[in-house]
């Protein structure tokens, strides 16, 4: 397919709500009170927010200009760049990263389906927090219901791919962020004036940095990473649909922003809850699934605000899969040449085969584990805390040493038409400091740096 015959997004608002979509998701809502929980609280938040600003704010740009640039999906632009190179191998790792994540994240995205069921079907009524958790235990350990709704979700998404309604989901997410945003704040108002909310706020807000050590390190920067889903092309693949006239700089900023609101948000909403309803914040990926019943138990009309939040949340992981869906699905189209239905029904059936196991690995499969983690936590331990944070140092390592500064920067500034103040600081950051910290946050992880001390 030629450059001039890719579509790009319809309009201004459009690019971002479809970037805002794909950041916006289930890594904000499901999986960063989830981490936070079992990384002793504030102290994460901090990490989180560090590597936010100082690796995902740079590897979001980079991610942009590449895509941009070269108008090509994960693997291609790096072909189109330096052609007969080793450095495709970035696009593939994203193009890999892509289909194991989808491989996990369905299966929470088919936990909200079955909440939005239990909504419409009064099932949530009346209930105690024990009650709350022993039936979503016997739901996610179970075979065939959660299978069905991973099925369901993936067909969605895959539905939405091959008929390319992606208009459709750009308006739909004109009215669905902000109504998401509402809920999420009704929903933080009833938390935190729960009793005991204190004590919640001050496990997310009050760090205690005895706490740090480099596996919380290496969390929260695996968090930043999956959040703003950058580091494996996905960025890249968006970006190569955006005209000549976005605003790059502003785009990045407004991203970041808004889904780094949405996971704190999230937050309120969730810490003074599990305080108040004596949860463990340690629960692990059920955390928010056991917690939120409760809240809306305790709202007036509960069953109807769990309804609209589920479909919201639903709605916030489907912009998020079709994200991940169409990284995979544009590659083996455009590299393999082969049609976007064929290739997008490849994608979903080898997603089919990892969502099942998955889904399995929460009851019957729970006692397969390698190094400890079971089928569902290694896929999300291999992509969120290395694929995904290797592949965004590789980024700025490639953009760093092989591309021109004049072209960056014209990239970046629209042709000079736009001013970038910050354009050295930012080149400083993408060029040293991303991919030092990045490495030396695995090196820690890997116990390495305490073994070199031991030699001075
Ligand atoms: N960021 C999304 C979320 O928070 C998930 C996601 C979509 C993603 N595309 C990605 C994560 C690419 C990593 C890479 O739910």
């Amino acid at each position: 397919m030629g450059q001039n015959e890719r579509v790009t997004f319809g309009s201004k608002l459009g690019v971002i709500l479809a970037t805002v979509g794909s950041a916006v998701g289930l890594g904000n809502i499901w999986r960063f009170p989830y981490m936070l929980g079992e990384n002793g609280g504030a102290a994460f938040l901090l990490v989180y927010f560090i590597c936010i600003l100082i690796l995902g704010l740079p590897v979001m740009l980079t991610e942009f200009f590449i895509g941009r640039h070269t108008h090509r999906n994960a693997a291609g632009a790096f072909k189109a760049m330096v052609p007969g190179t080793k450095w495709s191998l970035i696009g593939y790792n994203g193009v890999l990263a892509a289909f194991l994540i989808l491989g996990f994240y369905c299966v929470i995205a088919g936990w909200t389906l079955e909440y939005i069921w239990q909504s419409v079907t009064g099932g949530m009524h009346g209930k105690g927090a024990d009650q709350f958790k022993l039936e979503f235990e016997t739901f996610s350990t179970g075979v065939v219901r959660p299978i069905a709704w991973t099925i369901l979700f993936l067909g969605l998404t895959h539905v939405i791919i091959v008929s390319g309604v992606k208009n459709g989901i750009e308006r739909a997410s004109k009215v669905m962020m902000p109504l998401l945003f509402l809920i999420m704040a009704v929903l933080c108002i009833r938390s935190v004036t729960l009793d005991n909310a204190a004590e919640g706020l001050a496990f997310l807000f009050k760090p205690d940095f005895t706490k740090l050590d480099s596996s919380v390190i290496l969390s929260g920067m695996g968090q930043a990473f999956f959040s703003l889903s950058i580091g494996m092309g996905c960025l890249i693949t968006y970006s190569s649909y955006f005209n000549k006239q976005t605003n790059l700089q502003t785009t990045a900023l407004q991203v970041t922003v808004l889904d780094t609101l949405v996971a704190v948000l999230a937050g309120v909403m969730i810490f003074p809850a599990v305080f108040s309803f004596g949860i463990a914040p340690t629960a692990g990926p059920e955390l928010v699934f056991i917690t939120l019943p409760n809240v809306f138990g305790q709202l007036p009309f509960g069953s109807l605000w769990s309804f609209i939040f589920f479909v919201l949340l639903g709605l916030a992981a489907l912009t998020s899969t079709i994200s991940l869906h169409e990284v995979a699905t544009a590659y083996v189209h455009e590299e393999h040449h082969m049609s976007r239905g064929k290739a997008a029904l490849l994608v979903s059936l080898g997603v089919l085969i990892l969502g099942t196991i998955s889904s399995l690995s929460f009851g019957v499969l729970k006692t397969y584990t390698v190094m400890g983690l079971t089928f569902f936590d290694l896929l999300d331990y291999v992509t969120a805390k290395i694929m995904l944070p290797l592949g965004g140092m590789m980024i700025c390592v490639f953009v760093g040493l092989r591309v021109d500064r004049k072209i960056l920067k014209a990239e970046l500034t629209n042709e000079g038409t736009i001013p970038f103040y910050f354009f050295n600081t930012y080149a400083f950051f993408m060029k040293y400091i991303a991919p030092i910290a990045i490495g030396v946050i695995f090196l820690n992880e890997l116990g390495l740096i305490k073994w070199m001390k031991g030699f001075f």
